[in-house]
């Protein structure tokens, strides 16, 4: 099949706006197979902020760059990506969101509206020119449509001089596929 799904278009996305060196952001770590992408990506020389609100979540993302011996600075957070300007300081080449729930885990600690559009807001501050910033956006549990619809809201209000916004998503599927917002600053 060649058209991919929203996650891995994220990916090829991040693969082509990421270079080693690069400061970079997880927002939503949970079972760090983002994380772990981007430490791939910057390696040694770059670096990694990685959010989560769940212990459990940075318990997972640790053990999963230990298994891969990752040798890159990830500062693993254990707080919500709203507070990433208190720790983030650096002009950022990508932040990546993967919204909703951790797997397997309680469904009420997903991510919801209002963090995430402060924490849009603080990360695109920060973004070097030609960053991107990239949300996969599932619909389908509790508080999801609102937090869709407030992303949308949001994002489709950007200045046009200033951002390129994208939308992506199979639009004849049942199960609620998700949804890439890519975002790149001019
Ligand atoms: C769909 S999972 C992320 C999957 C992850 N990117 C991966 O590769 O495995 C969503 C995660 O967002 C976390 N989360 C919820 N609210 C958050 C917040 N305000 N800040 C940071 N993480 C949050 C949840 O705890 C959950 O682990």
């Amino acid at each position: 099949m060649y058209l991919k799904s929203a996650l891995q278009t994220s990916h090829d996305l991040l693969a082509k706006s990421v270079h080693p060196g690069d400061t970079v952001v997880d927002a939503t770590a949970g079972n760090g197979h983002d994380t772990l992408f981007l430490a791939q990506l910057v390696g040694h020389h770059g670096h990694v902020y990685s959010f989560d609100i769940q212990k459990k979540a940075i318990q997972a993302t640790r053990a999963l760059l230990e298994n891969h011996h990752v040798e890159t600075p990830v500062s693993l957070i254990n707080t919500g990506h709203e507070n990433a300007d208190h720790y983030v300081k650096e002009p950022l080449a990508a932040a990546i969101f993967n919204l909703g729930y951790l797997p397997g885990a309680d469904h009420q600690l997903a991510t919801t509206a209002q963090t995430t559009v402060i924490a849009m807001q603080k990360l695109l501050a920060n973004l070097r020119r030609h960053g991107v910033l990239l949300l996969v956006v599932y619909v389908g549990h509790h508080g999801s449509q609102q937090e869709q619809q407030a992303v949308l809201n949001f994002v489709t209000r950007l200045p046009q001089t200033d951002f390129h916004v994208m939308q992506y998503q199979f639009i004849n599927q049942i199960n609620h596929p998700p949804m890439l917002i890519a975002i790149e600053k001019r």
